[in-house]
């Protein structure tokens, strides 16, 4: 997959004088997921990601605060995304390369992924991305 067919999705919003409620269901996503993880307790300067998913997909949302998201597809085609509504997220597919930084203070990343946690899946050096 190439750095055109990473999307950011907006999230049905529903609003009320009682606050916001977001629910990804249907046909939201255009895959079916087997595991959500979260990253939360983010030190500033921190640095995640560095790797692609050989056959993974994943939906990245930042639930609270911000963080960019840089993403690289294996032509070297770069894009820069960043995340700081619970109301849209970013569709990664699988083969892209990805890196999060510049979290701000109590930032949580929700990613829901298309299967369960497999090393295996992972490529985690840029070189052998490439
Ligand atoms: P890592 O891939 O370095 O996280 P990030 O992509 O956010 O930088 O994963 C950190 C550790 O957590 C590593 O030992 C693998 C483990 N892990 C799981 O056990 N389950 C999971 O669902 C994930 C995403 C990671």
């Amino acid at each position: 997959m190439f750095i055109d067919d990473i999307r950011v999705i907006d999230i049905p919003k529903i609003q009320d004088n009682r606050g916001n409620l977001s629910a990804i269901e249907k046909d939201i996503l255009p895959f079916t997921f087997k595991r959500v993880y979260y990253l939360y307790d983010i030190p500033s300067g921190a640095y995640r990601g560095g790797h692609a998913h050989k056959e993974q997909l994943e939906f990245l949302i930042a639930l609270s605060g911000s963080f960019d998201v840089k993403l690289e597809d294996k032509l070297g085609n770069k894009k820069l995304v960043r995340l700081n509504r619970p109301n849209k997220g970013l569709l990664i597919p699988n083969m892209i390369w990805r890196e999060l930084e510049n979290f701000s203070s109590g930032a949580v990343c929700l990613v829901i992924a298309s299967d369960v946690y497999q090393e295996s899946d992972y490529i985690r050096g840029i070189e052998d991305f490439k």
